[in-house]
């Protein structure tokens, strides 16, 4: 599963404004998103990859059934992912929090973080999945990161100025010849309650607009894309500000099907 992005000029289109994001049929990465993009960051890299990269976004609107956020890929086998992503829901008391979670889709992933982190059992979906409840805090950049701790160990954190100091999300070990983190991979807005749905009802997709920062310098981005079986009828749109990406999708005033 590689995705391939080929508008040439649509990153000109981009600088210009708000562009509609039109769809596309390449296969789409783990989960089910309804926009991807791509990131790659063009220099400064070592050719064994990154040991710790962080991810800047800010969630403007959203509901709960979102899933927003950025994959990375250790080594050179593209279906060894892990995804960092900020999902808002609402408790049982009906506050507003925001799960910040670690999905390893390495095969032979293991943890003995107890507290945070468990294997779903789900056949298809990550292996390990690491997750910490924090404040909603829309408008302010959350800040999620991972960094290789030990021989194959790494630990994941949210952070965002609001909370001051980094939340961990959990530690887990990758298998011994999993590899660093590559320099390229994909951004992601999925909308969980469809993931198990052949053909949701496109026209329901809740409105959401968020925005992602570039993880370090000389990065570039690659062209938005819908995708799944609503690509093309989501609404979505990306607007362009210095070197960062909003998103936006979805149809203002829907809850989903
Ligand atoms: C990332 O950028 C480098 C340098 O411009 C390029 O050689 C490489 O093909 C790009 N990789 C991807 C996956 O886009
Ligand atoms: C599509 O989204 C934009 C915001 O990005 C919104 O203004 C517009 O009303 C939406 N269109 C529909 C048909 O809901």
């Amino acid at each position: 599963m590689h995705m391939k992005f080929s508008v040439p000029t649509a990153a000109t289109l981009l600088a210009s404004g708000l562009l509609l994001v039109t769809g596309h049929t390449a296969p789409t990465p783990v989960g089910s998103p309804v926009v991807v993009t791509t990131y790659n960051i063009t220099s400064g890299i070592p050719p064994e990859g990154l040991s710790s990269i962080g991810f800047p976004i800010i969630i403007h609107d959203a509901v709960e059934g979102y899933s927003i956020g950025q994959a990375v890929q250790f080594g050179h086998i593209t279906t060894n992912q892990g995804t960092l992503a900020l999902q808002p829901y609402q408790n049982s008391a009906g506050s507003t929090l925001v799960r910040a979670v670690y999905s390893s889709y390495v095969p032979g992933t293991t943890t003995s973080d107890k507290a945070r982190c468990r294997n779903p059992g789900t056949p298809d979906g990550p292996v390990i999945v690491c997750t910490w409840s924090v404040p909603a805090i829309y408008n302010t950049p959350y800040y999620l990161r991972i960094w290789h701790t030990g021989d194959s160990t790494w630990s994941v954190s949210v952070n965002n100025a609001c909370l001051q100091l980094p939340i961990p999300l959990g530690t887990f070990a990758l298998p011994d010849d999993a590899g660093l983190i590559q320099a390229s991979d994909y951004g992601f807005v999925e909308y969980l309650p469809w993931t198990s749905v052949e053909q949701p009802d496109c026209s329901t997709l809740p409105y959401q607009r968020s925005t992602f920062w570039i993880p370090a310098e000389s990065t570039v981005w690659g062209f938005p894309e819908q995708t799944g079986a609503c690509a093309g009828e989501i609404n979505a749109s990306v607007g362009r500000l210095g070197t960062t990406l909003e998103v936006r999708s979805g149809f203002p005033g829907q809850t989903g099907a």
